[in-house]
């Protein structure tokens, strides 16, 4: 967290921590904060405050977006892609798995590198497609995903848009999102703020069931007392890190990396890519003992396997974009941030190279 995100946060906790919707000063305190924070919030995207729904975060946001959408439409088809975070993916496998429901769920591949052609998710779009979901970047590669074209042509010709923008925002300029989109969701915790805290821009008219009914909050669109200090603090955080700085320190980490270790590919290095991401791949190397390696010597690095049931799977990202199970394997995730400066990135490809020593020599060569 950003330290103006934590000291708003701690300011608004104590000044203002009462409930918004009490009509006591108390209330109006946190009434009056809650509205500061969102004004900024539709200023920095260009939208009239009541566009904005305060949430939980991203998965929150997407989960009210795509059922509180698909819920109250007749059954049709949906349109997003093979890419997209599990909190879009799963629940469209519940619509896919609807009995003998004549839902049809299409999801359009990437290509090698990562990217979504938007023409591919144009063309599947039909009379009886209900909701187009894409996302702006991708979490796992950073590769940008032609959203807003995507956005134009549904709106062209009358279908609803939902866009995960959680990736994208304060890397890109969402603006262009929430013009044609009908819902966009963004979390905090991306760009220094909370986690926790998250929203959605709701295009005026577009109408959601309620999929948590409560006490009407957020103009009945999600119920539940807001967590005012954070909302405020996700607001303080909103356009401070200047992630375009970055990517000077992240194209010199790839440029060392392969200087010291020529086998490592970049992986949608060929893409337009937000500017913090690094993932990459050394073949030979499973990148969760990699992973463990580097977290021996403070480094937080992710790899591309998840870990779910206590199974490990290859990235559903990386096979999309059709990469055997070992080459996801072998994937690594970097992300920079603005505590960064080159002197991590050059003890960063050392430590690699350390790593890939003592596993080699461990593997006997
Ligand atoms: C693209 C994308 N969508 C959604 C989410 C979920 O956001 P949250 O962690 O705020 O629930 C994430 C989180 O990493 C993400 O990267």
């Amino acid at each position: 967290m950003l330290p103006e995100a934590i000291a708003t946060y701690a300011a608004v906790a104590k000044e203002a921590g009462g409930n918004p919707s009490s009509i006591h000063w108390a209330g109006r305190a946190a009434r009056r904060a809650l509205d500061d924070a969102r004004d900024k919030v539709a200023d920095y995207f260009g939208v009239e405050a009541g566009a904005v729904v305060f949430t939980s975060g991203g998965t929150e946001s997407n989960n009210i977006a795509l059922q509180g959408w698909l819920n109250q439409q007749p059954p049709g088809g949906i349109v997003s892609t093979r890419i997209e975070h599990p909190s879009v993916l799963r629940p469209l496998e519940r619509w896919q798995q609807i009995g003998d429901s004549p839902w049809r769920v299409t999801l359009i591949k990437p290509n090698r590198g990562g990217a979504v052609a938007a023409d591919a998710v144009v063309a599947a779009i039909g009379e009886e497609t209900r909701m187009v979901s894409i996302m702006a970047a991708n979490n796992e590669s950073g590769v940008i995903q032609p959203a807003a074209q995507v956005a134009a042509a549904c709106r062209e010709r009358g279908v609803a848009v939902h866009i995960d923008a959680v990736q994208a925002l304060g890397k890109l300029d969402v603006r262009p999102l929430v013009q044609h989109a009908d819902f966009v969701s963004f979390s905090a915790h991306k760009i220094g703020g909370p986690a926790g805290v998250g929203g959605l821009i709701i295009r005026r008219g577009r109408q959601l069931q309620e999929l948590a009914p409560g006490g009407g909050q957020e103009r009945k669109r999600r119920s539940g007392t807001e967590n005012v200090a954070a909302i405020s603090a996700f607001a303080a955080a909103l356009g401070k890190i200047d992630f375009a700085a970055i990517s000077p320190l992240r194209d010199y980490f790839e440029q060392q990396l392969q200087q010291r270790i020529p086998q490592a590919s970049i992986i949608g290095g060929e893409c337009d890519r937000v500017g913090n991401t690094s993932l990459f791949s050394i073949p030979g190397l499973e990148g969760e003992t990699v992973l463990m390696q580097l977290d021996l010597a403070g480094f937080a690095v992710a790899s591309g396997s998840a870990c779910s049931s206590g199974q490990r799977r290859p990235s559903h990202v990386l096979m999309a974009m059709g990469m055997s199970p070992t080459e996801a394997r072998s994937s690594i995730r970097v992300s920079f941030g603005p505590e960064h400066d080159p002197s991590d990135a050059d003890a960063l490809v050392a430590e690699l190279c350390r790593v890939q020593s003592r596993l080699r020599a461990m593997r006997g060569g």
